[in-house]
């Protein structure tokens, strides 16, 4: 099989341009090792806590060097996305941090506290109807009539050469023996690990966690070719593309990435052991890798990294969760 350097050799350069625009404007975020975890699961256990990212969560990267990329190839009037959440907030600290405005097209469902820490970033809020369909027919509106410059919350060149800074990172603090646990939905990040652990010649394997609650990526992997989900039910809000993305998902198979889905109660007893064990206050998206340990269906050998994605919940909403 040929290499990801001679397959893509432009995104590779892509995952470079990228490490180069946000060394500097983002945090290099912890990997705290967890004995009391560790020693619980039976693994030697690192948590990776992009929970403290800017912003609350990963996607200030893809975020940031979207808006970034997309200013170097020339002038831009504004902004358009479509996002569940963390995206939305991501975009609009992005687009703020060099003077643009950002239309965030919404579902009524998203949550309430994402939407209101994105419109205090700045972003102005359009709503539509609640079905994927609609918000992307919205954000195409907006493209043609307003000439609004598209950001893709998960999938395209620039958004996964910013998560593969992620990987970039990871390569740098964990074993070469590592399996990285990495919560996915529209694929972005997950694929984006990979290829920044490929782009710094990092062994370590890669693992997807999914709901089983939005198994779109897994019955898409099962299938070969991308699917819709047409009904996505999860507490992991963040988690709720309804398909994954184009590139993700063939980087995904290119990779040999598995998924492992696993149940909403799994995610809540996962919050919960966050809090116990580490008094770490994550969203249920970033608790789906600890979930996918606790089933125990998925046993990697060696040490075990989970990517802690973000935190971007209202404290009481946290309360109930962990209450329930
Ligand atoms: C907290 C969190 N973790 C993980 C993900 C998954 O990222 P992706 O859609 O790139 O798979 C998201 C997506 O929004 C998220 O908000």
């Amino acid at each position: 099989m040929t290499s990801t350097a001679e397959r893509r050799p432009e995104l590779l350069a892509a995952v470079d341009r990228a490490a180069g625009r946000l060394e500097g404007r983002l945090r290099r975020t912890p990997l705290l090792w967890s004995p009391a975890l560790g020693e619980a699961l039976g693994f030697e256990l690192g948590l990776k806590l992009e929970n403290l990212q800017t912003t609350g969560s990963f996607k200030a990267r893809p975020a940031l060097n979207s808006v970034l990329a997309a200013l170097e190839r020339g002038p831009v009037p504004g902004f358009v996305t479509s996002s569940s959440g963390n995206f939305g907030i991501a975009a609009a600290w992005a687009a703020r941090g060099v003077g643009l405005p950002l239309k965030l097209v919404m579902m009524p469902s998203a949550s309430t506290h994402k939407t209101r820490v994105a419109e205090a970033l700045g972003a102005e809020i359009l709503r539509c109807a609640d079905d994927y369909a609609a918000r992307e027919e919205r954000v195409r509106a907006l493209i043609e009539k307003k000439g609004r410059l598209p950001l893709h919350p998960h999938d395209g060149e620039d958004s996964i050469a910013g998560d593969a800074t992620l990987g970039l990172e990871l390569a740098r603090e964990v074993p070469e023996t590592a399996t990285i646990m990495v919560p996915a939905s529209g694929a972005g990040l997950v694929a984006g690990v990979a290829l920044g652990l490929d782009r710094a010649g990092h062994p370590a394997r890669v693992q997807a966690c999914q709901p089983a609650g939005n198994g779109s990526l897994a019955r898409s992997l099962a299938e070969g070719r991308r699917l819709c989900s047409n009904r996505v039910r999860t507490i992991a809000d963040g988690l709720s593309a309804a398909v994954p993305g184009k590139l993700g998902f063939e980087l995904v198979r290119e990779f040999g990435i598995g998924v492992t889905e696993v149940a909403e109660d799994s995610i809540r007893r996962a919050l919960r052991l966050l809090v116990k064990e580490e008094r770490l206050m994550v969203e249920p998206a970033a608790a789906v890798p600890l979930a996918a340990l606790l089933e125990g269906r998925f046993r990697p050998a060696g040490p075990v990294i989970l990517v802690l994605s973000g935190a971007n919940i209202a404290p009481e909403d946290f309360a109930g969760l962990v209450r329930s």
